[in-house]
């Protein structure tokens, strides 16, 4: 009998890499994308995969308790694996009750629905959710977030993806759902929404626009290649311990400025721009409110328990990255041509 899993969000930029990688690495199963297609949604990410025997879309909200738990008695999932959220830490900041509703709300639903459809019998069934490092905080200047870090969320993004990562906990303890649990740190690559610092500064650069860095350009993230999260995903998916936590990460630190002066001179070449010019681009602008520090993922668990490692290094990741957007001039062009403009204008204009 063929598996029959559920994906959340895959039309967004992860869940778009995760359907592709399962779609085309395991034929035997039959995989399920349910997005409702936000503004982050995009059936353009999945072109390649789309006409795939083992590959159906599903359109719907995961926060819809009726058409949640009807899908679930149609399709008889064994497994879920839940990226489906609001995702943007600016638009938390601007419109939180959306991230409560989508993250905290729309999680419990599937779990709901997944406990009625599972509860006789939770044999090789799977409720995996798909979580960030922002749940542990902001870290000083030294140490990594372990799995055995207190939760110590600051934005509304973050506090909503901490309780949706609790209630998952709370099904497993409660109900013995098979739950797991990653939390990963900053994702790049292609197909990510441009309003998300890389994407954003590329296009910019592109159309020799001003690059907006918040405050200082001091704050530091731990950037791993979406490619890599989704191999992460894979194995943790099949070979994770029920119950358990993983954290990932690129093991791959940089301010803010650092990253940009590096994206700067990596388009100054593939523009043929003199060296240095993209840079000048660099606008400072009002920091977000309450603007985490640093974030950084010590993923050794990953690596000693399930054998996995970021597979390859940051240069070759962002030249990649940069390639993919300016071979793809249309899908960037129907995103920022629609609702883009408006939200940054809304976002950018006072700062
Ligand atoms: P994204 O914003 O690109 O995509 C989110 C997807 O979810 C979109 O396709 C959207 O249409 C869909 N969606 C939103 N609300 C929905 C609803 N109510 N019902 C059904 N579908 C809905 O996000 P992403 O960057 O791909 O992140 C995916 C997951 O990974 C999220 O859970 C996020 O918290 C987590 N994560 C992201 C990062 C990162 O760097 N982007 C890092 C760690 C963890
Ligand atoms: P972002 O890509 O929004 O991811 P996150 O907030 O989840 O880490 O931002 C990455 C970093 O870049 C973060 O420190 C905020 C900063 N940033 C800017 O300086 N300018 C921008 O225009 C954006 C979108 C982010």
């Amino acid at each position: 009998m063929k598996k029959n899993i559920l994906i959340t969000g895959g039309a967004g930029f992860i869940g778009s890499h995760v359907v592709r990688l399962f779609v085309n690495k395991y034929p035997e199963y039959n995989i399920y994308n349910l997005d409702v297609l936000t503004y982050a949604g995009n059936l353009e990410n999945l072109t390649d995969i789309d006409t795939k025997e083992n590959y159906k879309f599903l359109k719907g909200d995961i926060t819809d308790i009726e058409f949640i738990s009807s899908i679930f008695k149609k399709y008889n999932f064994d497994a879920v694996i839940h990226l489906a959220a609001e995702s943007h830490v600016d638009r938390s900041i601007t419109n939180p009750m959306e991230f409560i509703n989508t993250n905290i709300v729309g999680t419990v639903v599937l779990l709901n629905a997944a406990k009625d459809a599972w509860k006789d019998n939770f044999n090789d069934k799977l409720f995996y959710h798909v979580s960030t490092d922002e749940v542990y905080g902001s870290l000083g200047e030294t140490g990594f977030f372990l799995e055995t870090t207190p939760y110590d969320p600051k934005s509304p993004y973050s506090a909503s993806k901490a309780s949706s990562d609790h209630l998952v906990r709370a099904y497993n303890n409660t109900y013995k759902m098979p739950v797991v649990i990653s939390n990963c740190s900053n994702n790049y690559g292609s197909h990510q929404f441009p309003e998300k610092l890389i994407p954003l500064s590329i296009n910019n650069i592109k159309n020799n626009k001003a690059i907006p860095i918040y405050g200082k350009g001091d704050n530091i993230r731990d950037w791993l290649f979406v490619n890599d999260h989704a191999r992460a995903i894979d194995v943790i998916f099949h070979k994770g311990k029920q119950g358990d936590t993983y954290n990932i990460g690129g093991i791959n630190e940089w301010t803010n400025l650092d990253l940009i002066h590096k994206l700067c001179d990596v388009m100054d070449k593939k523009l043929s721009r003199e060296a240095g010019a993209s840079r000048k681009l660099i606008t400072f602008v009002t920091d977000r409110a309450g603007h985490d520090k640093r974030y950084a993922i010590d993923a050794s668990k990953l690596r000693n328990e399930l054998g996995w490692e970021p597979s390859l290094q940051f240069e070759e990741g962002i030249e990649k990255t940069v390639d993919w957007y300016l071979e793809n001039e249309t899908w960037v062009e129907n995103i920022v041509s629609g609702d883009y403009a408006k939200y940054y204008d809304n976002m950018y204009k006072d700062r």
